[in-house]
């Protein structure tokens, strides 16, 4: 007899699901991926084509990409040893993960978080020590502190800012939690170029368990390319970048980000529209009844309304994509949407203030 297809597949399989973008990727106002709504002018992505033309297409690239993580050490002003570079950082995540977690692991994970954590715990069958944020969506520092220490975890993994709940820990209170912890902590920066808080960059040669994670998707524009980086101290550099796949970032990435972060001012200003603008969304949103806005440390807002199924449909039906994030734990009927361009933030607007919503959320 032969066994079953299930029989022969990670079990874990089981307990995970397709990964899935309700609504799609694309919408006349598209505001469902925390992207940067400005594109690389066309003048850079020219000098980037002109650089790429010139490259063997035949031959692979670097094992690792080291022109690019040279381009990024020398921004941050640190040793190119303790950079690493990769298609994104959802695959640097898969690296990192792989070099920490298995059977008997436990790892802790702020809930709700970034939902690719637990998906990679689960797929290599670690225990998830789940830790609920507070109900207005802060980050409970103190259950985080008290519960690895109980709990003995052997990787923390935060993402602050974080991503659904646009909320912040202080530097202090990363430094403590990575101060007082043997665990490895891994602190995903996705959305820092927003926040009010300082980067935990400067800490990475005085912790030894500290990794931190950067994308260059959001702030740097660059979702298209697929660019990520670890930055950690060249010991645990060395080590969790052993799972690392070869020749994963491809010469045209590398090219990329050596010329956008030569010409960085146009991050910095693409930042500051992008602030002053979530300044005015939130402003707006606070004058909308029904509606109940977050304060954010992000590119993207969260909104309550009283029916998120229907105002997500509804939007989308104007052209409006945003993301429903309402079956995230503490985020019932809760949207999530980044900040456009004034026009579209102002469709945005417009259009939450026609709902009919009730009175008051329930
Ligand atoms: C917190 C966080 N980390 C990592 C990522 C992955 O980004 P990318 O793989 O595009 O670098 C995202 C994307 O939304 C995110 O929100």
């Amino acid at each position: 007899m032969k066994r079953g297809i299930e029989c022969l597949l990670n079990p874990a399989l089981q307990n995970i699901a397709t990964y899935k973008v309700e609504g799609g990727q694309q919408a006349e106002v598209k505001l469902n991926q925390n992207e940067s709504p400005f594109d690389v002018p066309m003048w850079l992505k020219e000098e980037i084509v002109g650089e790429f033309i010139k490259e063997p297409w035949n031959r692979y690239p670097d094992i690792l990409p080291y022109r690019g993580m040279h381009a990024y050490a020398e921004f941050l002003g640190i040793s190119p040893e303790s950079v690493m570079m990769s298609n994104g950082s959802n695959e640097m995540l898969y690296t990192i993960f792989l070099a920490c977690l298995g059977p008997g692991r436990k790892v802790l994970i702020p809930n709700t978080s970034f939902s690719l954590y637990e998906k990679l715990a689960l797929l290599l069958q670690s225990q998830i020590v789940s830790v609920p944020m507070l109900p207005n969506l802060d980050f409970d520092t103190e259950a985080i502190l008290r519960t690895a220490q109980d709990e003995t975890v052997d990787f923390i993994v935060i993402s602050t800012p974080n991503n659904p709940t646009s909320k912040s820990l202080t530097f202090d209170e990363v430094r403590l939690i990575a101060e007082s912890s043997d665990a490895i902590v891994l602190v995903d920066e996705a959305y820092i170029e927003f926040s009010r808080q300082r980067s935990i960059l400067e800490l990475i040669n005085e912790l030894p368990n500290l990794v931190v994670l950067r994308t260059m998707s959001k702030a740097i524009a660059l979702a298209g390319i697929r660019i990520g980086f670890a930055i950690a101290n060249p010991t645990l550099m060395a080590e969790i970048a052993k799972p690392k796949i070869p020749f994963a970032s491809s010469r045209l990435a590398e090219i990329t980000i050596t010329k956008v972060l030569a010409n960085y001012s146009l991050v910095t200003d693409a930042v500051s529209f992008i602030l002053h603008e979530r300044e005015k969304l939130y402003t707006a949103l606070c004058s909308i009844e029904g509606v109940e806005p977050f304060e954010s440390d992000t590119n993207f807002l969260i909104i309550r309304v009283s029916n998120a199924n229907v105002v997500f449909q509804s939007l989308r039906s104007a052209g409006i994509l945003v993301r429903n994030v309402s079956n995230y734990h503490l985020m019932e009927n809760c949207l999530r949407f980044n900040v456009g361009l004034v026009d579209e933030n102002q469709r945005l607007i417009e259009n939450l203030r026609c709902q009919k919503f009730p009175c008051s959320i329930p």
